[in-house]
């Protein structure tokens, strides 16, 4: 068990209608404009910070430097939605970054559609990542997706321990190990398949093997779908903290196939479902709201449900990190619960609680702050212990 914590910094406002700057805090609070209304502001000051707010059913964002238009939801987009889940064309999300713009296919039976990994492919030569519980689940399906009509594409992979405990420098030399010893070169493409742990790790690999190899995401668990997947952080925990080495690195393109979730064990599920509700508080009140009264169809895994909070979550991610790359100030507000789970994470000992399990504590402790300090009626904190109670993320220590 790490035996040393991170400090827990959050940064807090007197004046909970303005914003003022921190040099440190990553995480956020929330606010109350009127009963009905929910808003969550970054503790950062930037051009880009945000105001979300829902108010008798009619919600409205505004943002400083706001690029793109709002994201929607309606019961009949999650129809039509559904109807899109019914053929085999996946949702299409793009990350806008310019030249290093990506898509994010999301989609059930894309693995069985060779033609949307292959494109992404550079070169002959490609290693996949993935760890001892995710290959025999699905590697060979992966290696038959890279490999179907395309005989000159040969694929190694690499296979390691699974959990985060593993998400350490020496785990990686195993990637590095594999990739030199296959004499792979500058022209390969690097596969992550897996859950966040695992797509963190082949990131990093992927950024820094030769000093940068094209890389390629499929997500398998829902928190690597709907948050770690997207956005480009890759990072390595440290003894002394999460996630302290790292860097930022856009894959070619992020291939979310739902049906790997059905493999997917409950506590997982939950645990992924954190960062669901995250989203929705951060930045989009009316996907909260949909949550609110669509959680029992998500923890049943109903394809349409899942897909569309699939879809929803990376349309949010997508647009802040396209106004934010690098976390200057707008991308922090995605850290909301970060700062006080990752210290529970780093505290207990990395593997002991699930991410998202560690995050559900750190918006409930958050919400609790912010409560105490006036900021938010217990309504909203009530709200934000009923959805995750209800999505089952075991935050309440036994
Ligand atoms: N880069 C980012 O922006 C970002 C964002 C959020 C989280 N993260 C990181 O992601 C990690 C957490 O990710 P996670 O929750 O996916 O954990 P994880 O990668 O450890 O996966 C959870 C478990 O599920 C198993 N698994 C994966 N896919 C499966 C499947 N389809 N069926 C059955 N089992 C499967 C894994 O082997 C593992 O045992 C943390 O390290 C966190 O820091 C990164």
């Amino acid at each position: 068990m790490a035996s040393t914590a991170i400090p827990v910094i959050i940064s807090l406002s007197s004046k909970p209608t303005s914003l003022r700057k921190t040099n440190n805090s990553s995480d956020s609070f929330l606010c109350v404009q009127s009963p009905n209304s929910v808003s969550l502001r970054s503790s950062f000051v930037s051009p880009s910070s945000i105001e979300l707010s829902s108010n008798r059913g009619v919600s409205s964002v505004s943002s400083a430097s706001r690029v793109r238009s709002r994201i929607c939801a309606s019961f009949a987009q999650v129809m039509e939605s559904a109807a899109k889940t019914d053929s085999n064309a996946p949702t299409i999300v793009d990350v806008d970054l310019g030249n290093r713009s990506y898509p994010i296919y999301i989609g059930s039976g894309l693995l069985d559609q060779p033609h949307l990994l292959q494109k992404h492919v550079h070169g002959k030569r490609v290693l996949v990542v993935t760890n001892s519980t995710v290959a025999p689940l699905y590697l060979d399906k992966v290696v038959e997706a890279l490999t179907k009509g395309n005989p000159n594409v040969s694929v190694e992979s690499v296979i390691l321990p699974d959990g985060e405990k593993y998400k350490y420098m020496d785990t990686l030399m195993k990637v590095f190990d594999k990739a030199i010893e296959s004499r792979l070169d500058r022209c390969c493409t690097f596969v992550a398949l897996g859950g966040g742990v695992i797509g963190d790790m082949c990131g990093y690999a992927a950024a820094s093997f030769l000093r940068g190899v094209n890389f390629i995401q499929i997500p398998t668990t829902v928190m690597a779908q709907v948050d770690s997947s997207v956005g480009g952080k890759t990072a390595l925990n440290h003894r002394l903290g999460k996630n302290l080495i790292g860097t930022f690195y856009q894959p070619q393109c992020v291939l979310i196939d739902t049906d790997t979730l059905n493999t997917l064990p409950d506590r997982e599920l939950g645990s992924g479902l954190a960062e669901v509700i995250k989203c929705g508080l951060v930045r989009d009140a009316e996907f909260f709201e949909w949550q609110e009264k669509n959680m029992e169809a998500l923890m049943a895994r109903d394809p349409s449900a899942l897909t569309y909070a699939i879809k929803r979550s990376c349309e949010n991610k997508a647009e802040v990190v396209s106004l934010d790359e690098k976390e200057g100030g707008l991308r922090a507000t995605l850290n909301f619960g970060h700062t006080f789970g990752h210290a529970i994470e780093t505290s207990f000992g990395y593997g002991q609680w699930f991410h998202g399990e560690a995050v559900a504590v750190g918006m409930v402790m958050a919400v609790d702050m912010s409560h105490r300090l006036g900021w938010i009626d217990d309504s909203i904190v009530k709200r934000v212990h009923n959805i995750l109670q209800r999505a089952k993320v075991a935050y309440y220590p036994s």
